[in-house]
Protein backbone atom coordinates (compact mmCIF):
# COMPACT_ATOMS: atom_id res chain seq x y z
CA UNK A 1 0.00 0.00 0.00
CA UNK A 2 2.59 2.39 0.46
CA UNK A 3 5.57 1.74 -1.60
CA UNK A 4 3.32 2.10 -4.69
CA UNK A 5 2.25 5.43 -4.42
CA UNK A 6 4.63 6.51 -1.56
CA UNK A 7 7.93 5.56 -3.40
CA UNK A 8 7.28 4.95 -7.34
CA UNK A 9 4.38 6.98 -7.98
CA UNK A 10 5.96 10.08 -5.81
CA UNK A 11 9.32 9.63 -7.73
CA UNK A 12 6.92 11.04 -10.69
CA UNK A 13 6.54 14.01 -8.67
CA UNK A 14 10.10 14.45 -8.53
CA UNK A 15 10.91 14.01 -11.79
CA UNK A 16 8.44 15.65 -14.04
CA UNK A 17 9.44 18.94 -13.66
CA UNK A 18 12.84 18.61 -15.35
CA UNK A 19 10.81 16.83 -18.12
CA UNK A 20 8.57 19.56 -18.14
CA UNK A 21 11.36 22.40 -18.15
CA UNK A 22 13.20 20.46 -20.80
CA UNK A 23 10.32 20.28 -23.12
CA UNK A 24 9.49 24.16 -22.56
CA UNK A 25 12.93 24.58 -23.03
CA UNK A 26 12.97 22.88 -26.78
CA UNK A 27 10.07 25.02 -27.13
CA UNK A 28 7.32 22.59 -27.72
CA UNK A 29 4.52 23.91 -25.46
CA UNK A 30 1.90 21.78 -26.54
CA UNK A 31 3.64 18.55 -25.66
CA UNK A 32 4.75 20.24 -22.16
CA UNK A 33 0.87 19.95 -21.32
CA UNK A 34 1.13 16.53 -20.91
CA UNK A 35 3.43 16.15 -18.62
CA UNK A 36 1.45 19.32 -16.69
CA UNK A 37 -1.10 16.66 -16.26
CA UNK A 38 0.19 13.72 -15.47
CA UNK A 39 1.84 16.00 -12.56
CA UNK A 40 -1.34 16.96 -11.29
CA UNK A 41 -2.99 14.11 -11.59
CA UNK A 42 -0.11 11.90 -9.48
CA UNK A 43 -0.34 14.54 -7.05
CA UNK A 44 -3.83 13.00 -5.94
CA UNK A 45 -2.89 9.33 -6.76
CA UNK A 46 0.31 10.15 -3.83
CA UNK A 47 -2.67 11.96 -1.95
CA UNK A 48 -4.62 8.81 -1.95
CA UNK A 49 -1.69 6.66 -1.22
CA UNK A 50 -1.02 8.98 1.85
CA UNK A 51 -4.72 8.96 2.86
CA UNK A 52 -5.05 5.11 2.98
CA UNK A 53 -1.71 4.55 4.41
CA UNK A 54 -2.46 6.62 7.24
CA UNK A 55 -5.89 5.24 7.39
CA UNK A 56 -3.82 1.17 7.84
CA UNK A 57 -1.78 2.77 10.51
CA UNK A 58 -3.88 3.93 12.56
CA UNK A 59 -6.37 1.26 12.27
CA UNK A 60 -3.25 -1.29 13.39
CA UNK A 61 -1.80 0.91 15.92
CA UNK A 62 1.17 1.12 13.69
CA UNK A 63 3.89 4.36 13.84
CA UNK A 64 3.59 5.55 10.23
CA UNK A 65 6.90 7.16 10.13
CA UNK A 66 8.68 4.50 11.53
CA UNK A 67 7.05 1.76 9.50
CA UNK A 68 7.89 3.60 6.17
CA UNK A 69 11.04 3.67 6.85
CA UNK A 70 11.35 -0.52 7.24
CA UNK A 71 9.50 -0.53 4.03
CA UNK A 72 12.44 1.70 2.52
CA UNK A 73 14.70 -1.11 3.56
CA UNK A 74 12.36 -3.95 2.50
CA UNK A 75 11.19 -2.49 -0.96
CA UNK A 76 13.95 0.17 -1.66
CA UNK A 77 16.97 0.05 -0.47
CA UNK A 78 16.91 1.82 2.42
CA UNK A 79 16.82 4.91 0.69
CA UNK A 80 15.18 7.68 -2.26
CA UNK A 81 17.01 9.19 -4.98
CA UNK A 82 16.51 12.70 -4.51
CA UNK A 83 16.57 15.53 -5.35
CA UNK A 84 12.54 15.75 -4.23
CA UNK A 85 9.85 17.94 -5.20
CA UNK A 86 8.72 19.22 -1.69
CA UNK A 87 6.02 21.15 -2.94
CA UNK A 88 4.52 18.53 -4.76
CA UNK A 89 5.29 15.55 -2.06
CA UNK A 90 3.71 18.43 0.63
CA UNK A 91 0.23 18.46 -1.54
CA UNK A 92 0.30 14.35 -1.79
CA UNK A 93 0.69 14.01 1.67
CA UNK A 94 3.79 13.90 2.73
CA UNK A 95 4.88 15.99 6.14
CA UNK A 96 7.66 18.55 6.72
CA UNK A 97 9.21 15.67 8.56
CA UNK A 98 9.05 13.09 6.01
CA UNK A 99 10.61 15.31 3.77
CA UNK A 100 13.65 16.30 5.96
CA UNK A 101 14.26 12.71 7.25
CA UNK A 102 14.01 11.54 3.12
CA UNK A 103 16.56 14.59 2.49
CA UNK A 104 19.06 13.72 5.05
CA UNK A 105 19.08 9.54 3.89
CA UNK A 106 18.49 10.58 -0.09
CA UNK A 107 20.93 9.19 -2.67
CA UNK A 108 21.97 12.05 -5.46
FE1 LIG B 1 -0.12 7.39 -10.66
Amino acid sequence: MAPVPRVLEARGLDVTPGMIARLRGMGDLRTVEIPETILREEVAHVAAGSRWYRWYCERDGIEPRARFRELLHEYAGGYLHGPFNVEARLLAGFDEDELAALEAGAAR
